[in-house]
């Protein structure tokens, strides 16, 4: 009788919503379509190199469509050519020998672009790795969209929505602070939604003295509250990134944080109006997915477990001009997929005269104030 399929699922990286739709879509394909043994590798890596995993049935999947996290666990400093626990020791060989021992003929990892450089490294000394995309700064080269980022921005927007209403009352200007590490994706698609009056992203560095002016404009038009979402990657023209903490023994040791009171501190010396920050942090990633992450982290399951079945192994599932296709795990690894110029939600916020606190981008603050 031929050997059945095995194969081994992991989630690295932070969590994101919609890793459990994943785990439950490529788990039950892989043992229905297949009829694959699937082994649960918990907390990402770390599995690998502890020897912690465990059989998943198709029972052990069931009812966790919508659960926020992951069932098998995480952990964003599990590097196996850089044990944190062993000095940064590479024990890529001993981990590639174990899965093989294991009878896993290929591992299906979850993950950001960590997990996809590991897993490209992994793939190219030997062991068949598939990976899919996921987490909610939608920054994964190759791919224009990854699941959870949906969800992150449906819960900024409601933020949004709930500190406009008491802006208004107060008539205060509000800071909210989003994840989103380099890129501005989760501040952007959120603050187009929230209708924010100023977004500050990454992508490009903004002048204190136009956000003082888009404040200052609408005080003078009798609106003294303003919403300002800004990215935590965010940078004020020749200055740096604003970091919260470093980790150590982290392959991504930076964790940014803070710029939105920064920005309080630099506006409020300019302005009337009373300045306050709210700082969203991990509130963003936590809880169920919503429909459209479900249903992505569902389609990309089922066609990582396709192509686990075709042999096509090294690869990343991505979503291209709507089509999923799956690219060479290779092409993914330490890039950043940043918010261009020519974005059209980008493009639509400079359009209603959204500030991005940059006279480079902007072209309609003037004539907005004009009209009014
Ligand atoms: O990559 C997802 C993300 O939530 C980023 O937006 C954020 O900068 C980072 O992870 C926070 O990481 P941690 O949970 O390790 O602090």
């Amino acid at each position: 009788m031929p050997k059945r399929l095995r194969v081994g699922v992991l989630t690295g990286g932070g969590d994101a919503p919609g890793l459990n739709a994943v785990i439950r879509s490529v788990t039950k394909s892989l043992i229905l379509r297949h009829d694959a043994e699937v082994i649960g590798i918990e907390d990402g890596f770390l599995g690998l190199i502890e020897k912690r995993i465990r059989p998943l049935a198709y029972g052990d999947v069931s009812g966790i469509l919508t659960l926020g996290g992951t069932i098998l666990g995480t952990h964003n400093k599990a590097n196996p050519f850089s044990y944190f626990k062993r000095g940064g020791a590479d024990v890529s060989a001993e981990v590639i020998k174990y899965t093989k021992s294991l009878g896993i003929d290929a591992v299906v990892a979850i993950g950001g672009d960590g997990t996809m450089s590991i897993s490209a490294k992994l793939q190219s000394r030997g062991l068949n790795v598939v990976g899919v995309p996921k987490t909610i700064d939608n920054d994964i080269v190759g791919t224009s969209r990854t699941f959870g980022f949906d969800t992150a921005v449906s819960i900024v927007t409601e933020a949004i929505d709930r500190l406009h209403t008491t802006a208004q009352s107060h008539q205060r200007v509000m800071i909210i602070e989003t994840m989103g590490r380099y890129a501005g994706w989760i501040a952007l698609h959120a603050g187009v939604a929230g209708g924010a009056d100023v977004i500050l992203i990454p992508e490009y560095e903004y002048d204190l003295a136009e956000v003082v002016k888009v404040c200052r404009n609408r005080e003078s038009f009798g609106r003294s509250f303003t919403i300002i979402v800004v990215a935590e990657g965010a940078k004020a023209v020749g200055g740096g990134l604003t970091v919260d903490r470093t980790l150590e023994d982290s392959p991504d040791p930076v964790r940014l944080g803070g710029i939105g009171r920064v920005l309080q501190l630099g506006l409020e010396q300019h302005i009337k109006s009373e300045v306050r920050t709210t700082i969203l942090g991990h509130v963003q990633r936590g809880g169920t997915p919503t429909a459209y992450d479900r249903n992505l982290a569902s389609v990309f399951g089922s066609y990582a477990a396709k192509l686990v079945e075709d042999g096509q192994f090294g690869r990343m599932v991505a979503l291209d001009e709507g089509q999923i296709t799956s690219i060479p795990l290779d092409s993914v690894a330490n890039r950043t997929r940043t918010v261009p110029t020519d974005s059209p939600v980008l493009q639509a916020a400079l359009a209603v005269g959204t500030s991005f606190g940059n006279p480079d981008l902007e072209f309609t603050l003037e004539r907005v104030g004009t009209m009014a």
